[in-house]
């Protein structure tokens, strides 16, 4: 299998995220905030917080073994696993490693990939081209984020955007004019200031300053990452959706990156796309980053909204400054 000419797509999808939630009225008591604000400016009320001494991988796995039993595919048949996520339980080894550990798939390649909040849709473009090049004929591919580890609890600047979550897919060949049919992947560094956690990697390893200056927790330009993202959204699906020789009108739902309603409407009404055709989820989950696609995608499959041959345009942006988006049509 050392050619493109089959195609790859989704067999099986899953989600799994903490059982606690976290409403505006708990932030209420901890920041200066309210249900109000949080609500009109994000289109958020709730999302789920991790309990202590639970990593990515926890719910990685039980989102992966979601997605393996829907897919039919068995675990010893994966070849490769993807973890996207910028927050494994341990910065050695990956959280990816983890997860097969814990499915005790033993052999298949496995790796994490951080581009943040676009994490999963870069893992999906990743992971189609190895399949495609002839790595492996299945994949696991996991975006799952533990926001709550890395959260200011007293920043109520981002305290209230951020939650806990978990979803996976098996990758393997779909039938022609199925699967992934266009994608784009972009970065920038010159943004990589915008959102930031300044400390416990290498430069400034964990010491009794940086954790005074609460310098592991995320550090974000939200009103410039807001105007970014506005902007990226449109043209990032247009990309998309000119490599797979589609137009806007035969793509049935938008599946955006949860992280403010206020952004999703506005790529929405660039489009002319009514909100019925956006998937949204960020009322109950918050921004998940990595795990927000994959989430949307296992509930609207679950609940019945996404078919067989429906198209969809996936679009994300995050930390790096990252995006890219992936238009596929769904089924086997
Ligand atoms: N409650 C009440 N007031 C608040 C809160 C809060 N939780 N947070 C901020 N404010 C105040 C500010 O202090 C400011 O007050 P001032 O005017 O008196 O100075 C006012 O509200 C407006 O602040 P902004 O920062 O301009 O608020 P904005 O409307 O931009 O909303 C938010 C902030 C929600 C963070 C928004 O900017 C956003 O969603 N940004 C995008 C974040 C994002 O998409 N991140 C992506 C990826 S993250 C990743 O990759 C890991």
């Amino acid at each position: 299998m050392n050619n493109d000419s089959f195609s790859i797509g989704i067999l099986g999808v899953g989600a799994a995220c903490p059982e606690h939630i976290c409403t505006n009225a708990d932030l209420e008591k901890m920041v200066e905030t309210s249900d109000e604000w949080i609500r009109t400016r994000t289109g958020i009320r709730e999302r789920r917080i991790k309990a202590s001494g639970e990593g990515a991988s926890d719910y990685g796995a039980a989102a992966a073994r979601i997605a393996l039993e829907r897919s039919g595919i068995a675990a010893e048949q994966i070849g490769l696993i993807i973890c996207c996520t910028y927050t494994p339980d341990e910065p050695m080894p990956s959280a990816a490693c983890r997860i097969q550990q814990k499915l005790g798939i033993v052999g298949a390649a496995a790796f994490d990939l951080n581009a943040a909040c676009t994490g999963f849709v870069y893992g999906l473009v990743v992971a189609k081209n190895m399949l495609r090049g002839g790595m492996a004929k299945y994949a696991l591919v996991v975006g799952v984020d533990m926001n709550s580890a890395v959260t200011d609890w007293t920043d109520r600047s981002t305290c209230v955007v951020f939650g806990d979550g978990a979803g996976a897919v098996v990758l393997g060949p779909v039938a022609e004019g199925k699967g992934l049919l266009g994608e784009m992947l972009a970065s920038d560094g010159s943004g990589a200031d915008m959102i930031v956690i300044p400390a416990g990697g290498s430069k400034h390893p964990a010491n009794e300053y940086t954790v005074k200056n609460h310098d592991h927790f995320i550090k974000m330009a939200g009103n410039e990452v807001f105007k970014f993202a506005v902007k990226i959204l449109g043209p990032s699906v247009d990309a998309a959706l000119e490599k797979a020789g589609m137009h806007i009108d035969e793509v049935d739902f938008i599946v955006p990156h949860q992280a403010n309603i206020r952004i999703i409407e506005a790529a929405a009404k660039r489009f002319g796309v009514p909100m019925e055709r956006v998937l949204c989820n960020i009322d109950r989950y918050g921004n998940t980053s990595a795990g927000t696609i994959p989430m949307l995608l296992a509930e609207a499959e679950q609940n019945g909204t996404l078919r067989d041959g429906h198209v969809i345009a996936m679009v994300a942006f995050g930390a790096g400054l990252t995006w890219g988006a992936v238009v596929m049509r769904w089924g086997k």
